[in-house]
């Protein structure tokens, strides 16, 4: 048996996607509520009705039924975030939103009844657009303050129900979408280097120093970085590509190498001084930062290759992160070009440069679905998302076999719902279809696909049915 007894199976969604009931309950505006259209499309000044995320699946309502059909699953692991806007409206008040908090116990109470273990993110592309708009996000060092408050707070609420932490969701993803994932106001191609790279070193001084606080309140707990990996080969074996590669690389490594070894990396230094970047630390900065984590997660959907040769350097489609495509793969139908044995690779590359258990708390095929009816039962037989996923666990399952210590694998969006980069609800990745559709119609009823009865069988079987 290649995975180990212990393996955490489970699924993974995000507040902002699922919940819905985005100003109930005393919820503050999010970022996500002035994105309609996701990273796409420009922000709005207020909420607009065609915004699915104002909705999502209507989570914040439905989610004992979505627990119970996780339970059905098997599910070990229940990866969620919470919406920092409902526990602080605005971010920066001293008093928390009981109603908010309230919610999160409910949600982990039913996880637990089911014998979940919830997987909590702490900010998962969700500032509030208070913080956002008043402070210009994580540029403002004030952040690191809001953001201490409001950790202590969910540490001290749910320190006895959630043993598994997450910093910031795809914390490298900052470096192409600052106001998606740093709350940053600032329009994208207005903000100078100088203060893309100061607002990092807000986060991972609050993500270490969450990891602080976390270890001193919570001795059990096991606090964990998310970084969106994205392993990236060169486009020849020419040793420019190879060479510049390995420098695209470095700045993904970045954020993973100062989540494990607690201080800035050589390569990272060289390129604030070749590039007039000066961070600004405070006294104890370097202190906090080796806090280092308990373990490595990471989201995997595809791979990109590089190039040092600027007639070639033509951007993948549609994800965050652009990227030359790869002539050997093909693509799923937003563009983003599969490759299971990237996974293999990645977690290789992880666990030789870290030493760390690592955590797939992302993966998965967006896909369109077809709801049909078979055998007087409405369902979807969605072959090609079982295909991906089988794909891609058994390239775990060699990692594993390679010696590489990996503590679960959680897929994405295990329930369909409101996509990060293109804010489509078509855009699917579940087990369980929910009946929403992009002009807002739906019931809103949930189905069991077919890959939700192949799920459930791997985590019966412990992935020998794989
Ligand atoms: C990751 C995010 O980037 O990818 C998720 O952490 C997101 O929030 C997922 O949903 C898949 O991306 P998309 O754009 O297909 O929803």
């Amino acid at each position: 048996m290649a995975f180990p007894e212990n393996f955490l199976w489970g699924g993974a969604v995000a507040a902002n996607q699922c919940e819905g009931a985005y100003n109930e309950d005393g919820k503050g505006l999010c970022t996500q509520d002035v994105t309609p259209h996701g990273i796409v499309g420009p922000r709005t000044e207020e909420p607009t009705e065609d915004n699915m995320k104002l909705v999502g699946i209507d989570f914040y309502h439905r989610y004992k039924e979505d627990v119970k059909l996780f339970a059905e699953m098997g599910f070990k692991v229940f990866r969620t975030s919470i919406a920092w806007s409902r526990i602080f409206p605005n971010g920066d008040e001293e008093t928390p939103n009981e109603k908010g908090l309230q919610f999160y116990d409910d949600l982990f109470d039913e996880c637990h009844k089911y014998g979940i273990e919830p997987l909590v993110t702490i900010s998962h592309y969700e500032t509030p657009l208070h913080l956002a708009k008043t402070y210009d996000g994580w540029v403002n060092r004030k952040m690191i303050g809001f953001y201490e408050r409001y950790v202590r707070t969910i540490f001290a609420r749910y320190g006895k129900k959630v043993k598994y932490w997450l910093t910031f969701n795809e914390i490298n993803s900052v470096l192409h979408e600052p106001f998606l994932s740093g709350g940053i106001y600032t329009d994208k191609d207005k903000l100078s280097q100088q203060d893309l790279y100061q607002a990092i070193h807000h986060e991972l001084v609050a993500s270490a120093l969450a990891t602080k606080i976390g270890h001193e309140m919570m001795p059990d707990a096991k606090i964990g970085c998310m970084i969106l990996s994205m392993p990236t080969y060169p486009l020849t074996p020419c040793p420019d590509d190879v060479i510049k590669t390995m420098e695209s690389v470095h700045k993904n490594d970045f954020f993973g190498d100062v989540h494990v070894r607690g201080y800035y990396p050589g390569y990272m230094k060289r390129y604030f001084r070749e590039n007039n970047i000066e961070i600004k630390f405070e006294p104890g900065d370097e202190e906090i930062l080796k806090n280092t984590v308990d373990f490595v997660s990471f989201s995997y959907y595809m791979s990109i290759c590089e190039t040092a040769d600027p007639e070639k350097r033509v951007g993948g489609k549609g994800n965050i992160m652009g990227g030359v495509p790869n002539p050997y793969l093909e693509a799923s139908e937003w563009g983003w070009q599969i490759d299971p044995k990237g996974l293999r690779y990645v977690l290789n590359y992880y666990w030789d440069r870290y030493q760390k258990p690592l955590f797939i708390v992302e993966n998965g095929l967006g896909a369109v679905d077809k709801l049909v009816e078979k055998d007087g039962v409405l369902t979807v037989e969605d072959d090609y998302r079982i295909d991906y996923l089988q794909k891609h666990l058994l390239q775990v399952e060699e990692a594993v076999k390679d010696g590489v210590d990996v503590m679960g694998y959680t897929s994405w969006g295990c329930i369909d719902l409101v996509s990060a980069s293109t804010a489509e609800l078509k855009k699917r990745y579940g087990y369980i279809y929910v009946d929403r559709n992009d002009d807002g119609t739906g019931t809103l009823n949930r189905y069991k696909k077919k890959s939700f009865y192949w799920y459930k069988d791997v985590i019966a079987t412990n992935g020998e049915s794989l």
